[in-house]
C-alpha cells in the first residue's frame, strides 16, 4: 500500500540506485550481470535456501538493520540481550519441548554434546520472566542446518522451550562449529569478486519471545571459534560470545553452557 512511508522509502531507493549507476558509469553489459545475479538469486530463493537474504547479509545489510534498529539493546552488562540478525534458515514451528529435553535427533554426535542452560529476566527489576518461549536453531557439527543436509531428521536441532514460574530453561544441544555460507550462487560469486572467505563463527539461534516483552532475535557465538573476529554476515557482538566449558560430570554433555538473557518490557 502507497503510504507516506512506502513513497519515501521508494523515491529514496530509485536516486540511491540511479547515484550508484551515474558514478560508476554503468555499462549495458555490467547491468546485464547484475540482473543475471539477481535473478539466480530469486530463482535459488526458497525456504531450503533463502539466496536473496544470505545475498543482502554478505553486504552487511541485514546486520546494518539489526544495528538500526535495534540501537537500544546495547553492549552494557544492564541493558537488555543485543540483538544478532534472524538469518536464512530459522524455520517456524520448531518442536515444542520440555525443559531438560535435547533438540539432537538422529545420531549421538559425541564430543559436542552440550548442556545449555540459564535464566529469563526482566532487565530492569532482574525479575525471572514465567512464559518466555525460547526457539532455538544451529547447524550440525558438520556444518548444515537440517534443511540444507538430506541425512539429518527433520527438525533436527530445532526447538522451542517455554520457561516456568522460575524463569529458567536448560536443554541440551551440541557444540557448534563454524561453518560456510553456502557459496554456489550468487551470494558466493560477490564474496570470490571481493577475495573473501565464507565462513561464520560457530553460532546458536535464539529468537526469545515474552507477553509484554519485546521480542529477541539474537545468536550466541562461541567465544574460541575460528572467524569470531571475522564474521563472513557481520554479526558478532562482543556481548554474545560465550564459553563451552568442558565437563565430565554429565554423563550426557561434554560441554556446559550457562547463558542469561534479559527482556526489556514494550
Ligand atoms: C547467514 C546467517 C546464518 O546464521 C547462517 O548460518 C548462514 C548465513 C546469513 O546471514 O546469511
Ligand atoms: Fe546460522
Amino acid at each position: 500500500k502507497a503510504t507516506p512511508r512506502v513513497r519515501k522509502l521508494t523515491a529514496s531507493l530509485i536516486q540511491h540506485l540511479h547515484d550508484f549507476a551515474r558514478e560508476n558509469e554503468l555499462t549495458v553489459d555490467e547491468w546485464m550481470a547484475g540482473l543475471e545475479l539477481m535473478n539466480a538469486a530469486g530463482r535459488m530463493s526458497d525456504d531450503r535456501r533463502n539466496e536473496g537474504q544470505l545475498l543482502c547479509d554478505i553486504l552487511g545489510l541485514e546486520s546494518l538493520i539489526d544495528e538500526i534498529t535495534y540501537k537500544l539493546a546495547s553492549e552494557a552488562a544492564d541493558e537488555p540481550t543485543a540483538t544478532a540478525i534472524l538469518g536464512p534458515f530459522w524455520r517456524k514451528d520448531a518442536p515444542l519441548k520440555e525443559m531438560g529435553d535435547s533438540i539432537v535427533s538422529g545420531i549421538d554426535e559425541e564430543g559436542h554434546r552440550t548442556w545449555m542452560h540459564g535464566v529469563v529476566t526482566d532487565f530492569k527489576t532482574g525479575e525471572p520472566i514465567e512464559g518466555a518461549v525460547l526457539d532455538v536453531w544451529h547447524t550440525a557439527p558438520n556444518g548444515l542446518y537440517e534443511q540444507q543436509d538430506p541425512d539429518q531428521p527433520d527438525m533436527n536441532l530445532r526447538g522451542r522451550f517455554t520457561t516456568g514460574k522460575d524463569g529458567t530453561y536448560n536443554f541440551y544441544c551440541l557444540r557448534p562449529v563454524p561453518y560456510p555460507i553456502p557459496y554456489d550462487g550468487p551470494a558466493g560469486k560477490i564474496l570470490q569478486a571481493l577475495d573473501r572467505h565464507p565462513y561464520r563463527p560457530a553460532h546458536i539461534h535464539f529468537i526469545i519471545t515474552a507477553p509484554g516483552y519485546k521480542p529477541i532475535v539474537t545468536q550466541i557465538f562461541d567465544r574460541n571459534s575460528k572467524y569470531i573476529e571475522d564474521d563472513a554476515v557481520f554479526a558478532v557482538k562482543d556481548s554474545l560470545k560465550v564459553d563451552f566449558k568442558p565437563i565430565q560430570k554429565d554423563p550426557k554433555a561434554d560441554f556446559d553452557l550457562t547463558h542469561d538473557f534479559k527482556m526489556a518490557t514494550y
